[in-house]
């Protein structure tokens, strides 16, 4: 039986080239993910500005498969200089579109990515007990973590 192992241009071109790799030394936000059946991990930093809660500057560092740098670069662009509440709002399945789709068995990749941000927004209100946290945040946390990153469709599909 064919697998359909087949990335989009996309894919293969952010795989090539990432876009905010590498981590930011005074993060305000730091965002360690894994996946525990594959061993992959992430580490999202983020830079907040203060008076906005915008994130102005965003990278990753992705021990990890082609799928797993690939997400973790889409997801970067797709949230610098969104507000947290909006970058909370940016799921796998916004990453996996803006890639123009992940073959199915690496679909779960997109969700660690999705994880990494969100961890990172947590760690950004842990370190700032004096700012409220847009309700989703809580939300959003509890879903990751009842989702089992190679339990598709368990995700948000
Ligand atoms: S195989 Fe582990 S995140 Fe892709």
């Amino acid at each position: 039986m064919a697998v359909d192992f087949m990335y989009s241009e996309k894919v293969l071109e952010h795989f090539r080239n990432p876009r905010n790799m590498g981590e930011i030394e005074d993060a305000d936000g730091v965002g360690d993910v894994g996946n525990p059946k594959c061993g992959d991990m992430m580490r999202i930093t983020i830079k907040v500005d203060e008076a906005t809660g915008t994130i102005t500057d965003v990278k990753f560092k992705t021990f990890g498969c082609g799928a797993a740098i690939a997400t973790s670069s889409m997801v970067t662009e797709l949230v610098k200089g969104k507000s947290l509440q909006e970058a909370l709002a940016v799921s796998n399945k916004t990453v996996v579109e803006q890639l123009g789709g992940l073959p199915p068995v690496k679909l779960h990749c997109s969700v660690l990515a999705e994880q990494g941000i969100v961890a990172a927004i947590q760690d950004y209100y842990a370190k700032h007990p004096e700012k409220t946290p847009p309700p989703e945040l809580e939300s959003k946390a509890q879903y990751l973590e009842k989702v089992d990153p190679h339990g598709w469709p368990d995700g948000d599909q």
